[in-house]
C-alpha cells in the first residue's frame, strides 16, 4: 500500500520498508496539552501494527483517552484489542492492545511478580498505603508505570517479542524528562533489593536505542516553543541518554504549497485586481466583494508566512518532522488510518 520512501528501498525488495526508527521498540509521545498526544499516539500505534506484529498502546494518566478515541468502554488493567491496522504491502497489520496503566495497579502486579504478594496488595491498597507510599517516594508512582512499559517491551513469548513496539501516550512536554528519569532517584532511594534491580532495568530500557520520545505540535508559537524546550531539557536532564524522537506537526490545513504562495501585491492594489478578474469572469461588477476576497488572501497569506516560520524552528531542532492533516470531522477509526498512513508515508513507521 505504502511505496518505498527511497528508490533504493525498491532495488532491495518490495517488502522491506525503510523506516527512520529502525530498532525503537518503545515509542513514547508527549507534547503540549491539547495537540493532539493521544490521538497520535493511537495513530502511531495502528501504523507501527502494519508492519504485521502486534503493538501495544498504553496510557498512563488515568483520563480513558484511548477507550474514548476507539469508543470501547473505559479499559481496565488489562490488555485489550482495540483495533487491527490496515494491512500493508499485502501482509495482514497486527493487532492493537490498549491498557490503562496506574500506578497502584501497577505495584500490585510488581508485588506479585517478585514476592508473591497480591493478596497483601489488595490489602495495602485498601489501607491507603500505597498511597502513602508514593507520596513518600515520590518518582515511585512514575518508575512503576515506566516500568510497565518496560515490561512490555521485554516480555517474550515462543523465543520471541510478543509485541513489536510498545506505544505510549506519556504525560505532557513539561513533565516528560522527570517522568523518564525518575528511575535515577529510586536507585538512590533503594540501595539494594528487587525495587532498585527493577529500577535499573526500567533505566536501561528507556536510556537504549530501543526508546525514541517523539514530540506532538501544532504550527504555533507556544506549542512550538514546548517542543524546542522539550528537546533541550530531554538532552540536558538525560546527559543525551535519552533519545528524542520525531516531531510530528499535527493539524495541518491543506492549501498552498509554499511554492504556490501567490505574490500579493498590498490589499488595496489586489482588491484592484480582483475586481478586474471576477468581472472578466462574469461574476460581475462587485468592489466590496473584491475587496473582502483580498482581505481574507492577506489574512491567509499571514498565517501561511508565521506558519513556515514555526516549520524552520522546527527544523532546526535537528529531529525528523511529520505533518499530519487536520482531519475535518470527528476522529474516528477511519480518520486514524489516515494519520497512520501520512506517518508510514514520511517514514515515521
Ligand atoms: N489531526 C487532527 N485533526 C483534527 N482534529 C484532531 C487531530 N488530532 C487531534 N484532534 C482533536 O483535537 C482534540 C485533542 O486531541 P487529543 O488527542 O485528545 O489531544 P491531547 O491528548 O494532546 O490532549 C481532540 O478533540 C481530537 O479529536
Ligand atoms: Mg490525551
Amino acid at each position: 500500500m505504502t511505496a518505498p520512501r527511497r528508490p533504493a528501498d525498491s532495488l532491495v525488495t518490495v517488502s522491506v520498508r525503510d523506516t527512520d526508527w529502525e530498532g525503537v521498540r518503545l515509542h513514547v509521545v508527549t507534547g503540549k496539552g491539547g495537540t493532539g498526544k493521544t490521538t497520535v499516539a493511537a495513530a502511531l500505534a495502528l501504523a507501527l501494527a502494519s508492519n504485521g506484529r502486534p503493538v501495544l498502546l498504553m496510557e498512563v494518566e488515568g483520563r480513558q483517552g484511548i477507550a474514548q478515541l476507539f469508543d470501547v468502554p473505559p479499559l481496565p488493567y488489562e490488555e485489550r484489542r482495540v483495533a487491527v491496522a490496515p494491512a500493508d504491502d499485502g501482509r495482514p497489520g497486527g493487532d492493537v492492545f490498549a491498557l490503562a496503566v496506574d500506578p497502584q495497579s501497577a505495584l500490585i502486579e510488581y508485588l506479585e511478580m517478585f514476592y508473591n504478594l497480591r493478596s497483601a496488595g489488595r490489602a495495602l491498597t485498601r489501607l491507603g498505603v500505597l498511597d502513602f507510599a508514593t507520596t513518600i517516594a515520590p518518582g515511585l508512582a512514575d518508575v512503576l508505570l515506566t516500568g510497565k512499559a518496560a515490561e512490555a517491551v521485554r516480555r517474550r513469548a515462543d523465543g520471541r517479542p510478543v509485541y513489536g513496539a510498545v506505544v505510549m501516550d506519556a504525560p505532557p512536554t513539561g513533565r516528560i524528562s522527570r517522568f523518564l528519569n525518575v528511575s535515577a532517584e529510586i536507585s538512590g532511594l533503594a540501595r539494594a533489593g528487587p525495587i532498585r534491580g527493577h529500577a535499573e532495568t526500567v533505566r536501561s530500557v528507556i536510556r537504549s536505542p530501543q526508546t525514541a520520545v517523539h514530540f506532538v505540535t501544532l504550527l504555533e508559537e507556544m506549542p512550538v516553543q514546548e517542543t524546542i524546550d522539550g528537546i533541550t531539557e530531554l538532552r540536558e536532564v538525560s546527559g543525551g541518554g535519552i533519545q528524542a524522537g520525531g516531531i510530528f506537526v499535527n493539524m495541518v490545513r491543506a492549501g498552498w504549497s509554499p511554492g504556490a504562495m501567490p505574490v500579493l501585491d498590498g490589499p488595496e492594489r489586489d482588491a484592484q485586481a480582483l475586481a478586474v478578474a471576477l468581472k472578466a469572469a462574469g461574476l460581475g461588477e462587485d468592489p466590496e466583494l473584491a475587496a473582502d476576497l483580498a482581505a481574507e488572501l492577506h489574512d491567509e497569506a499571514r498565517t501561511r508566512r508565521a506558519q513556515q516560520e514555526q516549520r524552520r524552528r522546527l527544523e532546526a531542532a535537528g529531529q525528523p518532522c511529520y505533518e499530519l492533516p487536520l482531519i475535518p470531522d470527528e476522529i474516528d477509526l477511519a480518520a486514524l488510518y489516515k494519520l497512520a498512513e501520512a506517518m508510514r508515508e514520511q517514514g515515521a513507521a
